[in-house]
């Protein structure tokens, strides 16, 4: 079952160009369009969408983070993101004009579930973005974007993500595109973009080995951290999760802006820091200033490992290793830049002898509250 791999979680790892493509297939048409019928919801509801809340835990939440920076730049509708377990405790501002997207691979995290219904009960239109077919959530939901990244078995989640990233972004396309918030030339370029992924990913899962190495090399760290910017930020927090859940080492993911505002009194000498790069081909100084915090933390005696797009020279001179990605816009990045930080937790946690697969303390899916 685990066709020839050591763990599900390497499998699932490896499944990832798979979850990708099959969740893109058949959503968009020759012409470029989006196709999502199966969202149910009528398109002049929609149209009268003001705000978006994305409710989700854990890594789920992450893929919200990212679907936020894509929504509100091709849609320009204010989205939040927020953990489904704050939002229910608070009194949340929802109605009719409030369309309510959850995050959830198993269909059945109990919180997630109870924000649903609350905001449902408030008036909310709800679209589940989830990977298992005739769960709760979307049972319960107005509208399913089904993510088709099939069974994932490790507690872990690795092809899930990115399958819930992928969906996000054809939501957010489908959203703009209804509202005419883009050309459509331009969604067919993103479209265009997002059909390349899944074999970049794989180049990515084809040139881990160094990766793997330095992993090994590294399991008698005590602590990591990773920054990032931009959608580099929440693949940041994705990072250090895995690497918390399945080798039991601290690690935190930082908005590497946020250095200079504490976490920079952490770094001493050997502290081992990933930074996640954007994509140096952007037209804006995003790059420069990740560039400038790799420096930061690189004087004061850090080990800077760096995931950075292929061809991106600037980063060297200050990185102890560059791991690269192929070329891709920043915004779809995480699809990428995440792979080689779920490899790095994967292989270290095997190297320390660890079940990646059944990390303790966790289940697969939380349904208690
Ligand atoms: C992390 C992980 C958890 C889940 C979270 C939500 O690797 O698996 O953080 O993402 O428990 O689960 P779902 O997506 O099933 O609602």
């Amino acid at each position: 079952e685990k066709g020839g791999f050591s763990s599900f979680m390497e499998k699932e790892i490896n499944d990832q160009p798979a979850a990708v493509h099959d969740t893109l297939l058949g959503r968009s048409d020759e012409s470029g369009k989006l196709v999502l019928d199966e969202l149910r919801i009528d398109p002049e509801e929609l149209k009268k969408v003001n705000k978006i809340i994305v409710l989700a835990c854990g890594t789920a939440a992450y893929a919200g983070l990212v679907a936020k920076y894509a929504i509100e730049k091709w849609c320009r509708i204010p989205t939040e993101v927020e953990l489904a377990h704050e939002f229910r405790y608070r009194e949340p501002i929802v109605d009719a004009n409030t369309l309510v997207v959850s995050i959830s691979q198993s269909g059945e995290t109990m919180d997630t579930l109870m924000a649903v219904r609350y905001a449902r009960e408030q008036g909310a239109k709800t679209v589940s973005i989830c990977n298992t077919n005739g769960s709760t959530i979307p049972r319960e939901s107005d509208a399913v974007l089904y993510t088709h990244a099939g069974p994932e078995i490790a507690v872990a989640s690795t092809k899930a993500f990115l399958a819930q990233i992928t969906a996000a972004y054809l939501l957010g396309l489908y959203l703009a595109q209804l509202r005419g918030n883009i050309f459509s030339g331009q969604i067919r370029d993103v479209l265009a973009d997002l059909n390349k992924i899944p074999e970049k990913i794989q180049t990515v899962l084809d040139g881990a080995g160094p990766l793997r190495e330095l992993a090994r090399s590294m399991k008698d760290e005590k602590s990591v951290l990773f920054l990032g910017r931009h959608v580099g930020y929440p693949v940041a927090l994705e990072g250090a999760l895995k690497l918390k859940e399945i080798a039991y080492i601290h690690a935190e993911g930082f908005a590497a802006g946020e250095l200079k505002h504490g976490p920079i009194a952490l770094i001493d000498e050997g502290q081992p820091v990933f930074v996640v790069v954007p994509s140096p081909r952007g037209r804006d100084s995003l790059h420069a200033k990740v560039v400038s915090n790799i420096q930061e933390v690189r004087a004061r005696g850090a080990r800077t490992l760096v995931i950075a797009e292929e061809g991106d020279e600037a980063v060297r001179a200050y990185a102890e290793h560059v791991f690269y990605v192929p070329e891709t816009p920043t915004l779809l990045m995480p699809l990428l830049t995440t792979v080689p930080l779920q490899i790095f937790a994967a292989e270290l946690a095997s190297a320390k002898g660890y079940d990646v697969d059944q990390p303790r303390n966790l289940a697969k899916s939380v349904t208690v509250e």
